[in-house]
């Protein structure tokens, strides 16, 4: 049976949440990975280094004792983020990034960033003290097409900010087009990007032909197919500047299967199966451990893992189960709509 070891990789973009779902979530991660960046937008958003400590806290005591994982904190900016409580958890190795969501872009953004301006002395200080920014890269004025709000995003804000703080070190994350893929390749400066394994796999014709999937429903949403080979072409390139976020991102079967369905794909149990397949498919296997354990922690200032991971590939398909059961309601799993063949042993 082919197999392929790699570097045990990390997550740099990963949504954990809180209580009963968090304790049903972080083992599909710490499975797999050993460290990830863990979002802040819970409700309330974290938005101070008391609550980043009270979080990781609640997420190391939800850990199974056999299992080992590193959350990496993040803070939510808020236009009244204070700047010095922000340097100060940087300084306790506590942090390692700050996201900034525009207002309205996502799941739980409500109190995000509606004037740049108003963030300027927090960015400059970040820029100055070598705190790295990830961004949501979306702009949330009603009248852009919201296939289009990535691509204004990166005209009307990215360019700008990248123009006036080029010492900031930024993170364009789930990157959905191929206007994402040319300004993180061209730009000059600390810039990166992460993709999704659900990005790589889908476009939005899997999204909304032959009936709407609402497990296909995520925020940036799927574009066209030439911007998901975009991704493709941009994952399996060994251009450190692109690695892996998953994203994964769990809501309940009840909170996805709406009417006003939630934004968000539960991809952490079938990640790595899902990357070793886009990337078999391109003949790209030996690029893998690049893009999913030593380009991240090089942006992230870190050194990548020592521990490795197999993979195999099965002759029959593998399976997963379609749910996982949280103690909230069922979360369904990230299901491409095609067998995968590797699994991790
Ligand atoms: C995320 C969530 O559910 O928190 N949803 C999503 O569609 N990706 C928020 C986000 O990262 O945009
Ligand atoms: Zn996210």
């Amino acid at each position: 049976m082919p197999t392929l070891t790699i570097r045990r990789p990390d997550d740099w973009h990963l949504h954990l949440r809180d209580g009963r779902m968090l304790c049903a979530v972080l083992p599909e991660t710490a499975r797999h990975f050993v460290r990830a960046l863990v979002m802040p937008n819970l409700v309330p958003p974290v938005v101070t280094g008391a609550q980043a400590r009270a979080y990781r806290r609640r997420i190391l005591a939800a850990l199974p004792k056999d299992m080992m994982f590193e959350p990496l904190m993040t803070l939510y900016l808020t236009e009244t983020t204070d700047p010095d409580d922000m340097a100060a958890a940087f300084a306790d190795g506590l942090i390692h990034a700050v996201k900034l969501y525009p207002a309205g872009a996502t799941t739980n953004s409500a109190s995000g960033v509606r004037d740049m301006a108003r963030i300027r002395p927090v960015l400059e200080r970040m820029a100055r003290i070598g705190l790295p920014l990830c961004l949501h890269g979306e702009v949330t004025t009603p009248e852009v097409d919201i296939f289009d709000r990535e691509r204004v995003f990166i005209d009307t804000v990215l360019a700008p900010l990248c123009r006036d703080l080029p010492e900031l070190k930024v993170t364009l994350e789930h990157i959905t087009t191929a206007d994402g893929i040319a300004y993180v390749t061209e730009a000059t400066g600390h810039i990166a990007g992460t993709i999704t394994p659900h990005h790589l796999m889908l476009n939005r014709t899997h999204l909304l032909a032959g009936g709407i999937r609402p497990h296909y429903y995520c925020l940036p949403v799927a574009k066209r197919a030439e911007h998901q080979m975009a991704l493709r072409r941009a994952a399996i390139s060994s251009n450190p500047r692109f690695f892996l976020g998953t994203d994964s991102a769990p809501h309940t079967d009840a909170a996805k299967e709406s009417s006003c369905g939630c934004a968000g794909c539960f991809t952490a149990p079938v990640a790595l199966s899902c990357l070793a397949h886009v990337f078999e498919a391109h003949g790209a296997l030996d690029r893998l451990e690049g893009f999913a354990a030593r380009f991240g922690p090089a942006h992230y200032g870190l050194t990548p893992n020592l521990a490795t991971i197999t993979l195999e590939r099965r002759d029959a398909p593998v399976t997963y189960p379609d749910t996982l059961e949280t103690g909230v309601g069922p979360v369904t799993l990230f299901n491409p709509g095609h067998p995968l063949y590797w699994r991790v042993v």
